[in-house]
């Protein structure tokens, strides 16, 4: 039992509590990036994808993470609390930390666990700054931490998010509405090399420097407010029919991407989780990483080797973990997804 004092966690007949605690400062660099991304039809699958969020590799996960029969887990990126709530199920002794940095999807998930009100707390929190909430909520060392990178199906179809371009909305993008920083704001307010530049560096877009000049001309008729606006500038941009992409990759798939990934600081956020992951495990416990695009997973890849070969993680996922054909059929988030699960090595 890793945790200090049974005050942590709320009685059985409360309902699931969510702290919000002080934003933590972030340290970094929102335009880091990561490595390549291969861009798949998968990735306009999941842009396109409906409301209902259903959690992917349900069965691996459970498996993997629970072997080792952890007393605590954090869910990283609790969203509608799919994988939680199995996780729960699964094991009826486990107590689990939720963290999100959207309000809403915290809220939804606290519905969506009242029944296991007495072994959850839910924290709106970055898991960037893992250790720290660990920390104030007087937990010494996980069993098992879950990351299932990205944005949920009803993330994306809400309008407000400012994520996809197929439903208008505000040019936002922010999962957490205390960033400051807006998709609209990098595309009126960056100067164009560097609009072209952040949109190759963080998702490859080949034809940034294009994008970049044409949303350059329109801005000065005026500043660039809606989703669907970006959407058909771009589809224009590299010359093609925004109201015919159907069945192929959208235009500006990569270019909702990169700013997402951008205003959301995803790079500087998984590569602090990853650095803080081993310091928050007990001996013996699991970390596994879900994620949707190479950038992310040659992330977690490289973490998992180069803590291997130093003696603290043993790799339990050699190869990345995928969905089968019946997920992949059911699922289409599930196409692109690959789960890596390392475990914390005794400490030497
Ligand atoms: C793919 S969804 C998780 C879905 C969840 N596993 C389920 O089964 O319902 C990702 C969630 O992580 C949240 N998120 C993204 N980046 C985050 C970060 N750096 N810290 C905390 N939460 C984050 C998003 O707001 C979203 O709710």
């Amino acid at each position: 039992m890793r945790l200090r004092g049974s005050a942590n966690w709320p009685n059985a007949s409360r309902p699931p509590s969510i702290k919000r605690f002080a934003p933590l400062p972030h340290v970094g660099n929102p335009t880091r990036t990561f490595p390549p991304v291969k861009m798949v039809r998968v990735m306009s699958d999941a842009l396109d994808s409906p409301s209902v969020h259903v959690p992917v590799l349900p069965e691996e996960v459970c498996s993997l993470l629970l072997a080792c029969d952890p007393e605590v887990a954090v869910d990283c990126t609790l969203g509608l609390a799919g994988h939680a709530r199995l996780l729960l199920e699964r094991s009826p002794r486990l107590r689990l930390i939720g963290l999100d940095v959207d309000s809403h999807n915290l809220s939804a998930a606290a519905e969506r666990l009242a029944p296991f009100a007495g072994r959850i707390q839910l924290v709106k929190a970055n898991f960037a700054d893992l250790r720290e909430v660990l920390t104030r909520l007087q937990v010494e060392g996980a069993g098992a931490i879950l990351a299932d990178l990205g944005v949920s199906s009803n993330q994306i179809s809400d309008p407000q998010k400012g994520l996809s371009f197929e439903v208008d909305g505000p040019l936002d993008m922010r999962l957490d509405e205390n960033l400051t920083t807006t998709a609209a704001d990098l595309v009126n307010g960056l100067p164009e090399g560097e609009l072209a530049d952040l949109l190759y560096l963080q998702s490859q877009e080949r034809l940034s420097r294009k994008i970049s000049k044409r949303i350059c001309q329109v801005r000065r008729q005026g500043r660039i407010n809606s989703t669907v606006q970006l959407a058909r500038l771009v589809a224009f941009a590299v010359g093609q029919n925004p109201d015919a992409h159907r069945g192929r990759i959208h235009p500006a798939t990569r270019t909702f991407m990169a700013l997402r990934m951008a205003v959301n600081r995803e790079a500087a956020s998984l590569q602090r989780l990853l650095a803080q992951a081993p310091d928050c495990l007990r001996a013996g416990g699991r970390i596994g990483v879900i994620s949707f695009h190479s950038g992310e997973d040659r992330l977690v890849k490289d973490d998992f080797r180069t803590r291997s070969r130093a003696g603290i993680y043993e790799l339990v996922t050699k190869k990345p973990v995928c969905a089968g054909e019946v997920e992949s059929a059911t699922n289409p988030r599930s196409r692109s997804a690959k789960l890596r699960v390392a475990q914390r090595e005794s400490s030497p």
